[in-house]
């Protein structure tokens, strides 16, 4: 009983991972494809490549389980959007980018201290921790660059909204993803 829930847990867990990266790709990937900014565009269509890869990695760690993705209804980016309202040019863009890597890195970083997570679990979760380090950095980078033509004030006033925008999202979505992986060291101890 114990292990199957687990199991449950563990499945919905690795599908909304799947999903999330695979809703990452798309985003970054069409802002990849109209990005004028030279700059910009190199580091988008990496970022774009890394998310795709990623999906990849989940899809692969779920197969060599032996686990089989699950239908992910609610996407992340979506509410978040909703919260923060729909960003008006590329510094905000970048701006809830920002918002929103910090808290996946989060979340992947929480997920990889539960000590008795498949060994599976664990490797994908460090490769993919090791490019989510690169996005925040790039992002930031970029962001500070952008204050001389946005105005300083105009960049700090969006990272702002979009990391008030986060800690709305997180309490009524991803609270529960944290709750879940917690459960999976308490399963183990049960
Ligand atoms: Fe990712
Ligand atoms: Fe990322």
């Amino acid at each position: 009983m114990i292990g199957e829930l687990r199991g449950d847990a563990e499945r919905w867990l690795l599908s909304y991972y799947r999903a999330s990266e695979i809703d990452g790709a798309l985003f970054f990937g069409r802002l990849a494809k109209v990005i004028r900014d030279p700059a910009v565009q190199y580091d988008l269509t990496r970022h774009f490549a890394d998310e795709s890869q990623h999906s990849r990695w989940w899809t692969d760690c779920m197969d060599d389980l032996g686990i089989r993705p699950m239908k992910v209804v609610s996407s992340y980016q979506d509410a978040y959007l909703e919260a923060g309202g729909a960003p008006a040019n590329v510094m905000e863009v970048l701006a809830v980018t920002l918002a929103f890597e910090r808290r996946v890195a989060g979340s992947y970083a929480a997920h990889a201290r539960v000590p008795t997570i498949a060994p599976q679990i664990r490797a994908t979760l460090a490769k993919i921790m090791k490019d989510e380090g690169w996005h925040i950095q790039w992002v930031s980078r970029t962001l500070e660059n952008l204050k001389p033509s946005y105005g300083a004030d105009a960049v700090t006033a969006a990272i702002e909204r979009y990391a008030a925008a986060d800690r709305e999202v997180y309490q009524r979505t991803l609270a529960e993803h944290d709750e879940i992986v917690r459960s999976l060291d308490h399963f183990k101890a049960a």
